[in-house]
């Protein structure tokens, strides 16, 4: 069977930015708290007129472009979004259309904060079933949409942006791609974070928007605990289960959603801070946005190189959590 590996990887983020002085004119809160408790600086907010397909395709045209590779080469895309542009069809036929991608079939994948280690997961499965040559896996979110900006707790919290990995198979006797997933779902997690209406149980209404229950609400300190809990168990299982340890680690990348989050994780792992990537600051949680744009950076600043061994770990709303080893292709 051949391994699956990551050859490209594009990102967009939309250039608008929302500062925690700007959060500070819009609600009862200040910079020194927001970077405090979230590590947060800065995030990315997507004009009016763009959609998660929009920033989706983007980043899907960046990776392709990486190694030009043309979009009707494409066998599958996986586009992973809790912000679709509709709820129906998936986004994933809006970007297959706008790629050009005549030879791909796809589908949305919904796991919010752990959908895009989720995309990886079944993308390189895929691959390794020998009947895929070539899939893209896209990570999107237009958090903007589905937040209440008249709430400090999840308003100071997210952004938007999008990231797309680019999975083919290795060649023969090549030491390089997916090694392991581990995940779970805890769905005793749903009421702490969720968008209340919208969906089958409560269709909008005039009284659901007056009640503000198309936005996303979250009980933040029952996630936090849940978030530093899992993202430290899982990856422990994970590594132990493969015969490694912290130190074994060269990149780990953690979704973004709390500074203390992954820096708990990391102490308790025992991977050095300085093989943590940390890009919160300048672009908040963006939910299957985090893990592409954390691995651009850690690329761009020389941090990850052919061969490393790389840790990507999630936990968000559902619970999801999810956890996966890679060595590093290029
Ligand atoms: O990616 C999806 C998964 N999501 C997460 O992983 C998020 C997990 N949760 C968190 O990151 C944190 O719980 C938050 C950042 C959301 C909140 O931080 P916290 O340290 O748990 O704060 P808290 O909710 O316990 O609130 C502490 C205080 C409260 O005031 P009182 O009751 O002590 O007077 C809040 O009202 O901070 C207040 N507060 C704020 N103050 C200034 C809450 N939000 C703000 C704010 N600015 N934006």
């Amino acid at each position: 069977m051949p391994k699956a590996k990551i050859t490209a990887l594009g990102c967009y983020t939309p250039p608008r930015l929302l500062t925690n002085q700007d959060l500070e004119k819009m609600v009862d809160t200040n910079d020194q708290w927001i970077m405090e408790r979230t590590g947060i600086h800065e995030r990315h907010i997507a004009d009016p007129e763009m959609a998660t397909s929009d920033m989706a395709v983007e980043a899907a045209k960046c990776a392709l472009a990486q190694n030009g590779v043309d979009a009707s080469e494409l066998n599958a895309i996986l586009v992973c979004t809790v912000t679709p542009d509709h709820m129906f069809p998936s986004t994933v036929c809006l970007v297959q259309n706008r790629l050009g991608a005549r030879g791909a079939w796809g589908f949305d994948l919904i796991a919010a904060c752990s959908s895009f280690v989720y995309g990886l997961t079944v993308g390189a499965h895929l691959v390794t079933a020998g009947t895929h040559q070539k899939v893209l896996v896209i990570g999107a979110d237009t958090m903007s949409r589905i937040i209440d900006y008249t709430d400090r707790a999840t308003c100071i919290l997210f952004g938007d942006g999008a990231g797309a990995m680019l999975l083919e198979p290795a060649a023969e006797g090549e030491d390089c791609g997916f090694i392991d997933f581990l995940g779970e779902v805890d769905g005793s997690g749903a009421p702490f974070l969720n968008m209340p209406a919208g969906g089958s149980r409560m269709p909008s209404s005039h009284e659901t928007v007056d009640k503000r229950l198309h936005y996303v609400h979250q009980d933040g300190g029952q996630v936090f605990k849940y978030a530093v809990r899992k993202m430290y168990e899982s990856c422990r299982d994970l590594l132990k289960r493969n015969g490694f340890t912290g130190e074994d680690v060269a990149v780990m990348i953690p979704h973004q959603a709390n500074i203390r989050i992954i820096n708990a994780a990391g102490d308790r792992l025992g991977i050095a801070p300085e093989k943590v990537v940390i890009n919160i600051d300048r672009y908040g949680n963006t939910t299957a946005g985090t893990i592409p744009l954390a691995t651009r950076d850690a690329i761009l600043e020389g941090r990850l190189k052919k061969g490393d061994l790389v840790l990507f770990a999630a936990v968000g709303a559902g619970y999801t959590v999810g956890a996966s080893l890679w060595r590093w292709a290029y």
